[in-house]
């Protein structure tokens, strides 16, 4: 099994590049399935979730041809509307297939996204929404159908809860419905944008993308196009963090501050001086940290992405930290594996009380999600002595040449097949 070995307590120095933002290039691609001709997608990472991705919309029919980071997807004709089950197991984020199959085929069958080690990741106000566009949607054993052979129907969508997957699935699905669709209490995340931003240059008529009310007017046809996705906020936060953490002065290129504002701000109020300039962003820190609160809350509040890192970091800063989350039912995996590094946390729900330390110690951890192996990372940093990071396919999914990126800002980090 490979796994990450960690040298902690050098301080980290040097520019380290963020890149493509992988939650918003797994919608854009699942987009590309809407359009009659080819759209290029330029810089795309090398992750875990885009493989399997573009495994899923391969088998849909669409040729994809890769060139370097830069990946085409010719949807011209598509031979089939069945997500298969062994892909949608491996990323649940394969059923954002489901509503440009609707809009392009009229039907679609996914397999029941399974839930995660975060929660059960239900999809209640993706299937609600299709309904309300007209789809009929009928429930399998292990899949979901949708039909609607006449075409979808725009209408007014309230979202009971401002979800990111749905907000984009209905964003997708509408593209093709007869008339105008409003969403209500829509997710307002820059991923979303950026998805409105490639389906608009298509030729698809959304606005109101960023705010909690999005408009799109049906249209006919969507032609391919060519689109750069925007840079990685969490993966961007992530750096940010470790570099809060070990101590240094970390230049984080590519990295866009007014997608990370309550980071920024976080950051700030632990006693970290960051910079913001147009290029990025950067971090100086002695790694004397001030405990801060924090609670995740849908964009624009604090990032439920970036809360396994930040607890990471508030378990070495002086005083008692809050750490609340508020998005998902069960994201504190990370909890235990930190404590295996001395740390001082009590869970109380979806309350984790933190008391800072020292210093943690190294110590054999495991990746139980993509983000607590983040946050495990993050902590071998700084902690004294040697941290083995175990599961490092949790990892794979969102960060891309993660050991490399860390090594050009002086972490003393291998990658070893034990
Ligand atoms: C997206 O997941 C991201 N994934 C997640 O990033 C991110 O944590 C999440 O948004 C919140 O920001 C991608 O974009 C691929 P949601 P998504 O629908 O769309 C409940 C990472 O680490 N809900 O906004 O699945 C759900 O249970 C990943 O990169 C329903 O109840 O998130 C959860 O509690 C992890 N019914 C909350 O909403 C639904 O039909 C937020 O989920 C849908 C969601």
């Amino acid at each position: 099994m490979e796994k990450l070995i960690i040298q902690g307590g050098t301080p980290l120095e040097g520019r380290i590049r963020v890149s493509s933002a992988k939650n918003a290039v797994l919608p854009i691609i699942a987009a590309t399935l809407l359009a009659s001709t080819p759209s290029t997608l330029l810089e795309i990472p090398d992750l875990e979730d885009v493989h399997t991705i573009c495994d899923v919309i391969a088998s849909l029919g669409v040729k994809v041809t890769k060139d370097g980071d830069n990946i085409t997807f010719d949807a011209s004709t598509i031979s089939a509307v069945e997500a298969p089950y062994d892909l949608v197991r491996r990323m649940r984020a394969s059923f954002l297939v489901m509503g440009p199959l609707l809009a392009r085929k009229g039907e679609a069958r996914i397999a029941l996204p399974g839930g995660c080690a975060i929660g059960s990741r239900p999809i209640d106000l993706h299937l609600k929404a299709f309904e309300a566009l007209g789809a009929t949607i009928t429930m399998g054993e292990d899949f979901v159908e949708a039909k609607a052979p006449e075409g979808l129907k725009g209408n007014l969508i309230y979202l009971d809860f401002p979800s990111v997957g749905a907000t984009e699935n209905v964003i997708m699905a509408a593209t093709f419905a007869e008339g105008k669709t409003i969403i209500e209490n829509a997710a307002e995340e820059p991923e979303i944008v950026d998805l409105a931003t490639f389906l608009n240059s298509m030729g698809a008529n959304i606005r109101g993308a960023g705010t909690d009310v999005i408009r799109i007017e049906g249209v006919k046809e969507l032609k391919g196009a060519v689109h750069t996705v925007i840079p990685d906020r969490i993966e961007a936060g992530t750096y940010l963090i470790a570099a809060a953490m070990a101590g240094g002065n970390v230049y984080v290129e590519n990295a866009l501050s007014e997608h990370l504002k309550p980071v920024v701000a976080k950051l700030k109020e632990a006693g970290v001086t960051v910079e913001e300039d147009i290029d990025g962003i950067r971090v100086i820190s002695d790694g004397n940290l001030k405990a801060t609160d924090i609670k995740t809350l849908p964009y624009p509040g604090f990032p439920t992405d970036m809360q396994a890192q930040f607890m990471a970091m508030t378990t070495i800063a002086k005083g008692k930290s809050t750490v609340m989350e508020t998005v998902f039912e069960n994201r504190f995996m990370h909890v235990g594996e930190l404590q295996k590094m001395g740390a001082s946390i009590e869970v109380d729900d979806r309350k984790a009380f933190v008391t800072g330390v020292d210093q943690l110690v190294g110590a054999e951890v495991e990746a139980t999600d993509l983000r607590c192996g983040a946050a495990l990372v993050c902590a071998g940093l700084a902690a004294k002595g040697v941290t083995k990071v175990g599961q490092l396919t949790h990892i794979d999914r969102g960060y891309d040449n993660l050991v490399t990126k860390l090594k050009g800002i002086g972490a003393n980090i291998v990658r070893v097949d034990e």
